[in-house]
């Protein structure tokens, strides 16, 4: 039996309006995210990948359509929404790791002996117990992006919303972030809206892709690929799938279903 969807996206176009015009960023797009789904969104770059994770963070109301988050239409940011991006400088570079993780629960009116237990329970799932109190300057770009996510996680949001956060990693740790990401997935149980160019990441972080159409993006097809992670990666399925998403990317003329 499926309940209603946690996150649901119907007919949201959106645009951006500029001195001199109008741009349209999505054409209306649907699609629905169920409780504890990772979704992963990919597309060319500027198809709106970012763009709806903007709309579905509440900095950007549609023009047309809605997105409702547990039935409720999002009007506003809220901390039942947290976003991780792509830069490595998303810390506050004056407070250390701790406190950059405790900062949002701080000022959202979580005590500071709670805030702080949560920060090092949410640290030491991203294995950086030991960098609690050093400075963000004193980390690698794939330490600072675990830094991100615990803080993300500790807010225990409904949705976590990661915008490209590996793509300016090498490959190597790219790798290894996939990996604890799918770790941390399996231990909490978080919903997730996931943006990356990379069909690999894409297939191997969702558990669903929903594949979008060049700018202006629209909804091209969703994919399951739930059964699909790191040991399938060289499997026959696993190379067709890819292909398809490939051929739909590049292809203008491939029909989804
Ligand atoms: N602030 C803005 N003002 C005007 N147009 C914008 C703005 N931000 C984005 N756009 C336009 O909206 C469209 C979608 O942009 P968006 O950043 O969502 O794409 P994207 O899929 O995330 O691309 P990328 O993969 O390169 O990050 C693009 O045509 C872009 O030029
Ligand atoms: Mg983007």
């Amino acid at each position: 039996m499926s309940q209603s969807p946690l996150v649901r996206v119907e007919g949201m176009t959106l645009q951006y309006k500029t001195p001199d015009h109008l741009v349209t960023a999505t054409y209306r797009v649907s699609f629905d995210i169920h409780q504890g789904e990772r979704v992963v969104l990919l597309g060319p770059s500027g198809c709106g990948k970012s763009t709806i994770l903007k709309a579905v963070a509440g900095f950007m109301p549609p023009v047309e359509g809605r997105i409702t988050l547990k039935d409720r239409v999002i009007t506003s940011p809220g901390p039942d929404r947290m976003m991780v991006f792509q830069e490595f400088d998303q810390l506050l570079p004056w407070k250390t790791v701790r406190a950059n993780v405790a900062y949002p629960m701080l000022v959202n009116g979580v005590s500071r002996e709670e805030a702080d237990s949560r920060a090092c329970d949410a640290l030491a799932k991203v294995n950086l117990s030991k960098f609690i109190d050093v400075y963000p300057h004193m980390l690698s770009g794939g330490m600072k992006q675990r830094v991100a996510i615990a803080r993300a996680m500790a807010m225990r949001p409904d949705v976590l919303l990661m915008d490209e956060p590996y793509a300016a990693l090498d490959a190597l740790t790219r790798r290894k972030m996939q990996e604890e990401l799918l770790q941390l997935w399996d231990d909490v149980g978080f919903t997730l809206i996931f943006v990356t160019h990379s069909i690999e990441e894409a297939i191997v972080v969702g558990s669903r892709v929903v594949v979008l159409s060049p700018h202006p993006g629209q909804v091209r097809a969703e994919l399951n690929c739930d059964h699909l992670g790191f040991a399938e990666r060289e499997s026959a399925e696993f190379g067709r799938l890819a292909g398809r998403i490939s051929s739909m990317l590049f292809d203008d003329h491939e029909v989804a279903h």
